[in-house]
């Protein structure tokens, strides 16, 4: 069931298009990734998805009703069903954590009664209980963001769009919101869009990923799509490299483009799922007597997908069989160039 059905959104700033003839539909429970170079429209898309930016054309289908064509009440009343999360919180800060989560119960004519019930609900579930009373620079950025969260789903949104959520969080508090968000996932069936610039995120949450350059959906699919594929347009490399791993720089400058007899090939090898969780190391080095030696990368989740993505130096040249091998093997294999051998 198609939670969101977005159909040539097309938008501009001053005469400068923003976004261009993007097209994409977003299943129940689905967690979706945002991606894009700075600029790339990620911000201006997410505004228009809860119509705060009316596009110039095109259509947002949310729950059967278009809603660039809603009248400004009946918009009001659709963005109920769609919860916004900021970078930076957007707490009131003369409010404590039960008036700010209350705020939005409040707003859609909630009696006080019901409202207190809901807070205390929604604080359980994001986990802050106890902070109920405080204000906002009483609490960490972490706890500030699941406030955030909670307010968020006080109206029970049939989506959730977070913009950049994690960008102002250190790395435990990231993963302290994103554990909650795909909780919240699992157990609500909440369907989730979320930008975020840090390509780790996106590996280890989203199921799916769209890439926006210039106002143009590059990118609709897996992330291990991306990991797998040998050519990726440069600006989703330049993502990719971000997160996956690469040649150190001192063996990337030694690195030359053609075979030699004193050379060892640099390969980059991704095997997912089962693949990934095989000797397959010890595989190859026994059926061509081969040494690879581990340069970079290893075994990780790609959103919950075991994942290994390599770079490895072989000691022999690169045969046939062994390229077939690989071929069979490997979800990629990727010759990388040749390095100096090591003695
Ligand atoms: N209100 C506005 N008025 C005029 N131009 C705008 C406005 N909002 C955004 N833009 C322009 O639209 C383009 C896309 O901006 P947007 O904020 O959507 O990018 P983004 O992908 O979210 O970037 P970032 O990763 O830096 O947040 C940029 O060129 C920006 O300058
Ligand atoms: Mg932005």
């Amino acid at each position: 069931m198609s939670v969101l059905n977005v159909v040539g959104l097309r938008h501009s700033f001053a005469g400068a298009p923003v976004l261009k003839d993007i097209s994409f539909q977003v299943q129940k429970g689905e967690i979706v990734g945002l991606i894009g170079p700075s600029g790339a429209g990620k911000s201006t898309l997410l505004r228009a998805l809860c119509g705060l930016e009316k596009p110039d054309s095109g259509e947002i289908i949310l729950q059967n009703q278009d809603i660039t064509s809603l009248s400004e009440r009946n918009l009001r009343k659709a963005r109920q069903g769609i919860g916004l999360v900021f970078q930076h919180f957007n707490l009131l800060e003369t409010r404590t954590v039960t008036q700010n989560v209350a705020l939005p119960l409040k707003i859609a004519g909630w009696p006080a009664q019901k409202r207190q019930a809901r807070v205390a609900e929604l604080l359980a579930l994001v986990g802050l209980s106890e902070h109920h009373a405080k204000y906002p620079a009483q609490l960490s950025g972490g706890q500030k963001q699941r406030v955030g969260i909670a307010r968020a789903l006080a109206n029970d949104p049939s989506l959730l769009l977070c913009d950049e959520a994690t960008s102002a969080l250190d790395p435990q508090s990231t993963t302290t919101v994103l554990d909650l968000l795909s909780d919240i996932n699992r157990t609500l069936g909440l369907t989730i869009i979320l930008i975020t610039h840090e390509m780790e995120v996106i590996r280890r949450f989203a199921q799916r990923v769209l890439v926006l350059e210039q106002g143009a959906l590059v990118h609709d699919g897996g992330m291990l799509d991306l990991l797998t594929r040998a050519h990726n347009p440069p600006a989703i490399q330049a993502l990719l490299n971000e997160t996956r791993p690469t040649l150190p720089s001192p063996l990337q400058q030694s690195l030359t483009p053609q075979p030699q007899a004193d050379r060892h090939a640099v390969i980059r090898v991704v095997l997912v799922e089962s693949a990934a969780q095989t000797a397959f190391l010890s595989e190859l080095s026994e059926r061509f007597s081969i040494k690879a030696v581990l340069i970079a990368g290893g075994a990780s989740l790609c959103a919950g997908v075991p994942t290994v993505d390599m770079i490895l130096a072989l000691n022999r040249a690169l045969t046939d069989d062994i390229v077939e091998y690989l071929a069979e093997k490997a979800q990629l294999m990727e010759v990388l160039g040749y390095v100096p051998a090591h003695r």
